[in-house]
């Protein structure tokens, strides 16, 4: 099967060989004229569209997000990135002095230090706990999470797909365990949306937060937090503005709070229905299908180059549209930075704990080639410079 190459559909620079939707994923032009569109309608009537129309669109907006990760409207909020979501919960988690919020040692760094910041503020630990890498299985992931649990634990936190090592973890399995275990369980699904099936309804997360800026390809900006019922009043707002303790505004606390900001442009939210029909014309499922056959394919390759072995099984339980190979280097800035320069390749190469991740991502208007390219790139790289030697 071919990958559809639909590089024509993007705004991406053509000079540019873009391996990392990982980080921000772009916008099809479709979905950016829709954008636009919005933006233009704001400023031809800024009160009208802010205070009326707009937010008819934005109840739609968050109705067609609801319906396609399967939840109920009211229980979401579109919120700019999930490093908001996460600071929202993270501020108003009742911590108390000993609490621990259950991690793993896999996590975004923002999202560690958020956690760190309110943890410690409150006399409470936020648990990294230690992921043995490679991953053997299922069974042994949630063997080695569970081992952090304790007595004082309150609530787990974890990454749908992690970011440098690019894993997509078992959280089904583990938001029912936690459940079993009387914990709040909170998903960063930032990378989740519009990259692998999402039904909300099934998981058993009490909050979680996604991007539709990266893999559902909305403008930047465009992100949502879904919280249970049962968790939305523990909530106060990150700002504070006209909805809060104000009787004429919308119709839920929740809405309220965290919706009801001061003034801002939040065209991007609106932009959800058409990223859906975009997926929708495109036959999404097959393309991320092919995507990920591409990503799995090049990991052996790749390994093999660097001198390193695959983070996890490669295959669809741990590996989707990203993958983060080992690779042994002390200079990650300044190797990315001379891919970037020299051969004109975006892909990441991260950090995570003592380990670097070079990590290419797959999507639309990728070809087979981009992957030789950046094979031989590092292979030249290697010969001429020492930015990086076989592990
Ligand atoms: C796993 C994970 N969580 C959270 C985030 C934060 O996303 P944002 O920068 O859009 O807030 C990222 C960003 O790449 C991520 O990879």
């Amino acid at each position: 099967m071919q990958l559809p190459f639909l590089h024509d559909q993007f705004l991406l620079n053509p000079d540019i060989t873009y391996l990392n939707f990982g980080s921000f994923g772009a916008c099809p032009k479709p979905i950016f004229e829709t954008y636009q569109n919005f933006q233009r309608e704001l400023e031809m009537e800024p009160v009208q569209f802010i205070t009326v129309n707009g937010l008819r669109y934005l109840a739609t907006s968050r109705e067609a997000l609801a319906k396609y990760i399967n939840v109920e409207p009211d229980n979401l909020v579109f919120v700019t990135n999930p490093s908001y979501g996460v600071n929202l919960i993270a501020k108003s988690f009742p911590l108390a002095p000993g609490d621990e919020i259950l991690s793993t040692n896999l996590e975004y760094g923002a999202c560690d230090r958020t956690w760190n910041y309110y943890c410690t503020k409150a006399g409470a630990k936020f648990v990294r706990q230690p992921i043995t890498l490679p991953i053997v299985s299922k069974e042994q992931f949630i063997e080695d999470f569970f081992k952090g649990l304790s007595p004082r634990t309150k609530a787990i936190f974890i990454s749908h797909i992690t970011s440098a090592t690019a894993l997509r973890l078992p959280v089904e399995e583990i938001c029912a365990r936690a459940k079993e275990k009387g914990l709040i369980t909170f998903v960063d699904g930032a990378h989740a949306p519009g990259h692998i099936p999402l039904d909300l309804s099934k998981l058993q997360a009490d909050i979680y937060t996604g991007a539709p800026h990266k893999w559902m390809m909305t403008p930047k900006g465009c992100s949502f937090l879904y919280v249970k019922k049962a968790f939305q009043a523990m909530l106060d707002p990150l700002v504070v503005s006209w909805g809060y303790g104000n009787p004429s505004f919308a119709h839920s606390q929740f809405q309220d709070y965290h919706q009801g900001q001061g003034t801002r442009d939040f065209s991007a939210f609106l932009t959800v229905p058409k990223a859906i029909q975009f997926m929708e014309e495109h036959q999404w499922p097959e393309i991320a299908k092919i995507c990920r056959a591409l990503v799995q394919k090049n990991v052996d390759r790749f390994c093999a180059l660097l001198g390193t072995k695959p983070t996890s099984p490669v295959g669809d339980d741990f590996l989707v549209q990203m993958a983060g190979i080992p690779i042994g280097t002390t200079e990650p800035e300044k190797l990315k930075q001379h891919l970037f320069d020299t051969y004109k390749i975006e892909v990441p190469v991260m950090r995570q704990n003592t380990n670097v991740f070079l990590r290419y991502s797959i999507n639309a208007f990728n070809k087979p080639e981009d992957l030789d390219k950046l094979h031989d790139a590092l292979k030249e790289t290697a010969e001429r410079t020492s930015l990086w030697k076989q592990a």
